[in-house]
């Protein structure tokens, strides 16, 4: 553990604050979805799995758990404008609201083109949480109905957030120190 944590330079959201804001985030959707259909609720591999966990625990109404995996060609620290479906939802999405669960809205690419493909398979509805949003980083506009935290542009890890796949472990978000990708 201090092996792990002194690569950290601050904690800048911790548990509590998490658990808190994630419950709140939780009584946001539940009142949304509670006279709707079907809810589907879609975890994004595999910056997302902590947050899925943590908010599907909340969740009071009836719905699935799915999850796809998705990888953007290019850079590491940096997604590039392709978007390929690794895995794919394995159920059938037609007139089902469908909510998808996102670690962190970056440049934006993933969520664009991962809202495309599902409203073409005949969602009834397509949303986005998302726990973090880097506004500044945008690339492309989009939007989500329900975030957790805006952050500076700065390199967060932990609760499910890498750094080359390490990190994700860690309980909070923390900044990674900069001579670990410098
Ligand atoms: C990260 C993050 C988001 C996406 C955000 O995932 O978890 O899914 O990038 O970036 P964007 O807004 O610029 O598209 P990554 O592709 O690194 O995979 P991972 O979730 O497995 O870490
Ligand atoms: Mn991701
Ligand atoms: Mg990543």
């Amino acid at each position: 553990r201090e092996e792990l944590e002194e690569k950290i330079e601050k904690v800048l959201i911790d548990e509590e604050s998490l658990t808190k804001r994630i419950k709140q985030l939780a009584s946001q959707i539940n009142e949304y979805y509670k006279d709707k259909n079907e809810l589907v609720i879609v975890g994004i591999l595999k910056g997302s799995i902590m947050f899925m966990a943590e908010l599907s625990k909340n969740i009071n109404i009836n719905c699935t758990l799915e999850f796809m995996d998705v990888s953007s060609y290019g850079a590491s620290t940096e997604s590039s404008g392709n978007v390929k479906i690794m895995k794919d939802l394995d159920t059938d999405i037609t007139n089902k609201e469908v909510l998808l669960v996102e670690d962190i809205i970056d440049t934006g690419r993933t969520l664009e083109a991962l809202r495309r493909s599902l409203e073409k398979r005949g969602a009834n509805s397509v949303k986005i949480v998302a726990l973090l949003d880097k506004p500044e980083r945008r690339l492309i506009e989009i939007k989500a109905d329900w975030v957790g935290f805006k952050i500076p542009n700065e390199f967060v890890v932990g609760f499910g957030l890498d750094y080359n796949q390490l990190y994700r472990n860690l309980p909070f978000i923390g900044v990674l120190k900069r001579e670990v990708y410098e």
